[in-house]
């Protein structure tokens, strides 16, 4: 395993990784990746860590995959749901989670529906803290994921197109993976309905498209994201059978474009909406790949950010 390590404590979002985390990262990932896949798939390198899993917003596949990565680590772990605990009776978050450190947890793991959550309690509090999600604002190892798997399917990602087709403005997946894929030299689209797309989003430095299928015809690799409804207190499409029918990606309108492109979604799919069955179930869906490199992914970044507190 490399001796190097990040150049920060935390991973509160893309935006704050330099291009050689992100490398660390994916070097120390391809690692994991050879030992979760033998035939005895556990390493000590976090024995006498403890980690804390907060979630106060849903999730499966995130808080499945971190769990995983942590016990295939080694560490201890504790795992946290706000619909069963005591926020339910006004504890506020700082003192929830400084209640969790008091029995001498090392790392936190938060998801919350708050943007800049994550970022909040690093100012507070010394444990490491990873982002599994805050709000509209960044999921980092999801991103991190999804180049992993990019890079895996068609090698280096510099000049390749990439577009992230869906539902953007809502999508804190959109922004690390923008974040992400810029970093490494990509170039990148986003295609949705314009009012699902940020006004200023193209100060970013991508291309914006309102075509959908125009922008599968430029890309090497299309990312379709969730249109996330509970995130929506006004209504920005018509109905998802509008969406579908003009957004949706279906075997016709792949089979209309003259290359194969690699499909991908960070989960969960609304089938039927923003893919049909019969693309998200096929050889040129790389979803399934996505959650199981999930896992070597996360525990690269815990290994590294419990390395860079020693
Ligand atoms: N991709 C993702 O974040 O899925 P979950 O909401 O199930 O964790």
């Amino acid at each position: 395993m490399s001796e190097q390590q990040l150049s920060t404590k935390h991973i509160l979002g893309i935006k704050y990784l330099t291009r050689k985390d992100i490398e660390l990262i994916f070097e120390t990932a391809q690692s994991f990746k050879e030992v979760i896949n033998r035939p005895i798939k556990k390493v000590p390198s976090l024995r006498d860590v403890t980690v804390a899993n907060l979630f106060f917003e849903n999730s499966t596949r995130t808080k499945l995959s971190f769990e995983l990565a942590e016990k295939r680590l080694s560490a201890d772990v504790v795992n946290f749901s706000a619909s069963s605990s005591s926020t339910k009776k006004g504890e506020t978050l700082l003192d929830t989670v400084n209640n969790i450190l008091s029995m001498k947890v090392d790392m936190v793991v938060m998801r919350h529906p708050a943007p800049g959550a994550a970022y909040f309690l690093s100012k507070h509090i010394d444990a490491s803290i990873i982002n599994a999600g805050d709000g509209t604002h960044e999921h980092p190892t999801q991103a991190l994921l999804d180049a992993f798997s990019m890079i895996e399917q068609v090698g280096t990602l510099k000049d390749k197109k990439i577009v992230i087709i869906g539902d953007i403005l809502h999508s804190r997946v959109a922004l690390s993976n923008i974040f992400c894929l810029k970093k490494l030299g990509a170039k990148v689209m986003v295609c949705g309905p314009p009012t699902l797309i940020p006004k200023y989003i193209s100060d970013l430095g991508v291309e914006v498209s309102y075509d959908v299928k125009a922008a599968l015809e430029w890309c090497d690799i299309a990312n379709v994201l969730r249109i996330q409804l509970e995130r929506q207190d006004i209504k920005y499409i018509p109905s998802l059978r509008e969406y579908a029918l003009y957004y949706g990606i279906n075997r016709d309108l792949l089979d209309s474009i003259d290359k194969e492109i690699v499909i991908m979604h960070p989960g969960p799919i609304n089938r039927g909406v923003e893919l049909s069955s019969d693309v998200a179930d096929s050889d040129q869906s790389i979803i399934l790949q996505q959650v199981e490199n999930g896992v070597a992914v996360r525990m690269a970044a815990l290994y590294l950010l419990a390395a860079s507190r020693n």
